[in-house]
């Protein structure tokens, strides 16, 4: 186990308090979420309703997986989140709808669809690499940003294949704004404001952003229809997805919607996700070195491939433990579809259920040493004997995510293939603070200090580089 203050980088509110909706919305959930399974907040009549905060594993079953038909998405998130995600997507649709959308959706996510990209994650990650090597021994870099660029990188190319119209670095300078923009919306929407017209700092550039992102999207769908030979690129398999029932195919303005949602929630929070588990490795130097071992017995003298990506088992248990301390997405939100109860208690329809994900992960009933980091937690055996449902990085039930596979296959394939190229460390008197918008970010800067190791690496490279031409 692993202790550091960091780990639990602020002191949870007794009373909520508006600034922390904006800044850390974290602080505001209180004390007692951290030991208890269930609770209410009063909002404030006429214009917040009740909410109810649920960090129960049996509680939460009910909520996503045995009763899922009973909730829908909460109407403050989905209205805080429309405009950085379009409407017409997998992520908005309920009932028939997203039925048929995530049927369409699903075949394109198969396993064997995503252990095809693995030579190109380990391109995407040696990309990186030959970055860092540049700047020479011991530099400083920002590990949110590169781990932003690599995930993009990997996500615009799995999603639209080689397309030499796209420009990376303007999709994600566009994107910034709108994703920073996530938690002014909350806080517009709880007030019942119209979040595109409430102003709030950075809503032109907002604005502006979501315009670009459309617009780039729409013509790279048009570049592709122009040209339709087939390709196994997520594009080329949405544009052959039909619904095995109906035969209905996807509309332009669902493909363009969900396009654009895949390269905003799968870049950013697949981002998050590897900046805090290199950071938590710089922490805990005897973990990382574990993990670098086990890559380098994994890859050998060659790269991770299709082949041995699955036996980097302890690379994963260090991914699942990172996101429980740091899940991308802290809390998921349900509203039931009419007056009902979850367990014993009753929720009216018009009032949002939060999973607090972020304390489930932190709960004193479900955790020993809840803050402290601990890879071997999620050990086969010790995974076995806790609740399927006190850990959901990646939500649960129909509307698990479905980008969970590729996500893990990738941040494995990443972690391993850099482990093997720098030893991370932490950058002296950096404190954390946390500022969670779209997903959980650190608030400015999560500085590390690299250092190139050279045994092998140019063997290896120069047997990739022969392998990808
Ligand atoms: C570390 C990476 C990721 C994390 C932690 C994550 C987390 C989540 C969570 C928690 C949900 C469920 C939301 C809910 O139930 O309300 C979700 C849904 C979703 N995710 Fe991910 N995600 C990740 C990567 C990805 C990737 C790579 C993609 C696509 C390329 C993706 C696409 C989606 C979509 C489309 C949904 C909506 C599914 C539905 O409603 O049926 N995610 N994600």
């Amino acid at each position: 186990m692993f202790h550091d203050p960091d780990f639990m980088p602020f002191t949870p509110r007794r009373k909520p308090s508006y600034r922390a909706v904006t800044h850390n919305y974290l602080e505001n959930y209180a004390p007692e979420a951290y030991r208890t399974d269930f609770f209410t907040s009063q909002g404030l009549w006429p214009v917040i309703p009740p909410m109810h905060y649920v960090v129960d594993p049996e509680l939460i079953e009910e909520l996503l997986v045995t009763r899922a038909e009973a909730f829908r998405r909460d109407d403050i998130a989905a209205k805080a989140l429309r405009g950085p995600v379009e409407g017409d997507t997998l992520f908005f649709s309920e009932g028939a709808e997203w039925k048929w959308q995530r049927r369409a959706i699903s075949p394109a996510f198969r396993y064997e669809n995503i252990l095809a990209l693995v030579p190109f994650f380990v391109r995407c990650a040696q990309a990186q690499a030959e970055e860092w090597r540049r700047l020479g021994d011991g530099a400083e870099v920002e590990i949110t940003e590169a781990m932003s660029r690599t995930t993009f990188a990997v996500i615009e190319k799995a999603v639209f294949g080689a397309s030499e119209n796209f420009d990376g670095e303007r999709f994600i300078a566009a994107l910034r704004p709108v994703l920073g923009s996530f938690a002014w919306r909350m806080l517009a929407t709880m007030f019942r404001l119209p979040p595109d017209w409430t102003p709030y700092p950075g809503l032109l550039s907002a604005r502006a952003g979501s315009r670009f992102l459309h617009e780039e999207t729409v013509k790279l769908l048009a570049e592709r229809r122009a040209r339709p030979e087939p390709t196994r690129d997520i594009l080329g398999l949405l544009l052959s997805a039909k619904d095995p029932e109906s035969g209905r195919m996807m509309t332009d303005a669902e493909l363009v919607a969900n396009l654009h949602g895949f390269l905003l929630a799968g870049h950013e929070t697949s981002a998050v996700a590897l900046a805090w588990t290199f950071w938590l490795l710089a922490k805990d130097q005897a973990s990382q070195q574990r993990a670098r071992e086990e890559a380098e017995r994994v890859a050998g003298d060659g790269e991770i491939t299709p082949e041995t990506v699955e036996n980097l088992a302890f690379t994963r248990q260090v991914l699942q433990e990172s996101m429980r301390l740091f899940p991308p997405f802290a809390a998921l939100g349900r509203q039931p579809r009419e007056d009902t109860t979850l367990g014993s208690h009753r929720v009216a329809a018009k009032e949002p259920i939060y999973v607090l994900t972020w304390c489930l992960h932190r709960h004193e009933k479900l955790w020993e040493e809840p803050t402290a980091f601990d890879p071997d937690r999620f050990s086969p055996e010790r995974a076995k004997a806790r609740h399927r449902y006190a850990y959901l990085p990646f939500g649960a039930g129909p509307r698990i995510c479905v980008g969970m596979g590729f996500a893990l296959t990738e941040m494995a394939t990443i972690v391993a293939t850099l482990l093997r190229e720098f030893r991370f460390e932490t950058v002296p008197g950096h404190r954390l603070e946390l500022a969670p918008t779209f997903a959980l970010r650190p608030k400015g800067a999560l500085p590390l200090r690299l250092t190139p190791l050279a045994k092998h690496a140019p063997a290896r490279r120069a047997a990739h580089d022969a392998r990808v031409a």
